[in-house]
């Protein structure tokens, strides 16, 4: 695809192109299944063609209540966990500018922990100022975003009184959910999370949608690049086919002891697309004792703290950078007369290009000390890369579980800990 780019050159001291091709027939049956639905937890596939299947009157429904929110509030607080918040996190921290934000509306996440000074020094802090609430649970039941709502929802009725249920909005199932019967009794406006998209492959329903039209993002560019990307990597040949190639590498490199993943951005705003894109890998495939370990860094800062681990420990680790060709901005590097501070020999350079040289020096030391490197290129950061890359990264996840021989698409490993939790708290029926 034009907008993202796979350079896999740097893998090729660790594997071979007859590797590659060797998983040709395996990544082509696992698209089969995912588009013919006949693969492991294929109720749960919606998303493949989610960009094409989500309506125009939805579409414009989520923009008229972004509107409607940022005009009723200076704050939105997003409720939600995992793949009910991640998404858009990743969105909206990629999208907006450092300091400088143009949408007046400030997000805050909330429910995605169970830090009780977090919750209070929050509903402190929102006594005096108007908010509105997005809560998020597919299943409703959700400990975390269920108690924040319980304690969210309490300030807004004794500030707002009757009003208060204009200012919340529920993204939850339209059916069988504790949310959505509250919703109903209580008449909050609601968009629906449709039954076969799972939570961590959310981001361009209205999970994630929502939160994202709220800082006056373009959510028609976002699913437009999804658009494009989907049917890209629906109809293009193994060889040409980005999303393929990635999932088919990883799999030969977990298979030779690779079983670390680090994904690396060196632009600080991508950070959170990390933590999106580590609960997509690690929910999806970490299961029956399998799977890569999907961690993450932001170059070149984690260099100095994690550098010497991934330069010389543990051979076990390969590296997919994510690279921004170009910049949103860029600064001239000036000479100086006295030249002290020893750094003229840069002068007329722009810092991104230190930023690309650290970039390639970083991957040749790491690939020469036995770390295998795969390079994402995108043009540049706006919502159409946003949504094509978010569409990729769940596309090559679903072809990369199904090479694993695991079901990409359930997460039973995420109850043990509940039902322990459970136990402890005395909830009846545990
Ligand atoms: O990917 C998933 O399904 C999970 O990470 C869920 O998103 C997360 O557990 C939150 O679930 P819910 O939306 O039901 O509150």
């Amino acid at each position: 695809m034009k907008n993202i780019k796979l350079d896999y050159t740097n893998t090729l001291n660790f594997l071979t192109e007859e590797d590659i091709l060797e998983l040709k027939d395996e990544a082509l049956s696992a698209r089969e299944k995912l588009i013919n639905k006949t693969g492991l937890g294929s109720n749960y596939t919606g998303w493949v063609d989610w960009p094409n299947v989500i309506t125009n009157e939805e579409i414009e429904d989520i923009i008229k209540t972004a509107k409607k929110i940022r005009n009723q509030s200076e704050y939105l607080l997003v409720i939600g966990i995992g793949g009910s918040y991640l998404g858009a996190k990743a969105a909206i921290s990629m999208l907006d500018e450092y300091f400088n934000n143009k949408h007046e509306l400030k997000i805050i996440f909330v429910g995605n922990t169970l830090s009780s000074t977090y919750t209070k020094e929050l509903l402190d802090y929102l006594e005096d100022k108007s908010f509105s609430i997005n809560v998020i649970s597919k299943s409703g039941t959700t400990t975390e975003p269920a108690i924040a709502f319980r304690l969210f929802k309490e300030l807004l009725e004794k500030k707002y009184q009757d009003g208060a249920k204009d200012r919340i909005y529920s993204t939850t199932t339209n059916h069988d959910s504790v949310l959505h019967s509250l919703t109903v009794a209580n008449g909050y406006k609601e968009f629906y999370i449709p039954d076969d998209i799972g939570g961590r492959y959310s981001v361009l329903t209205a999970v994630g949608l929502l939160p994202i039209a709220c800082c006056g993002y373009d959510i028609k560019k976002i699913l437009l690049g999804a658009r494009d990307a989907r049917k890209y990597y629906l109809d293009t040949q193994f060889m040409d086919n980005e999303a393929m190639l990635y999932a088919s590498i990883r799999n030969i490199l977990y298979k030779k002891q690779k079983d670390i993943e680090l994904l690396v951005v060196h632009e600080p705003k991508l950070s959170y697309f990390n933590e999106w894109w580590k609960q997509l890998y690690g929910e999806s495939e970490g299961k029956n004792h399998k799977g890569i370990f999907p961690a993450s860094v932001v170059y070149s800062t984690d260099l100095h703290s994690l550098g010497q681990y991934v330069q010389d420990g543990k051979r076990n680790i390969f590296e997919t950078v994510i690279n921004v060709s170009f910049p949103e901005e860029n600064i001239i590097i000036k000479g100086e007369d006295n030249n002290y501070d020893k750094l003229n020999f840069l002068t007329g350079k722009t810092l991104d290009y230190v930023a690309k040289q650290a970039m390639k020096g970083t991957i040749q030391a790491h690939v020469d000390g036995g770390v295998p490197n795969i390079l994402i290129n995108i043009d540049k950061i706006d919502e159409y890369n946003f949504g094509s890359l978010a569409y990729f990264f769940m596309f090559a996840c679903g072809i990369s579980g199904y090479i694993l021989g695991i079901n990409p698409f359930n997460q039973e490993g995420v109850e043990a800990y509940k039902k322990n939790m459970f136990k402890l708290l005395g909830k009846p029926g545990y």
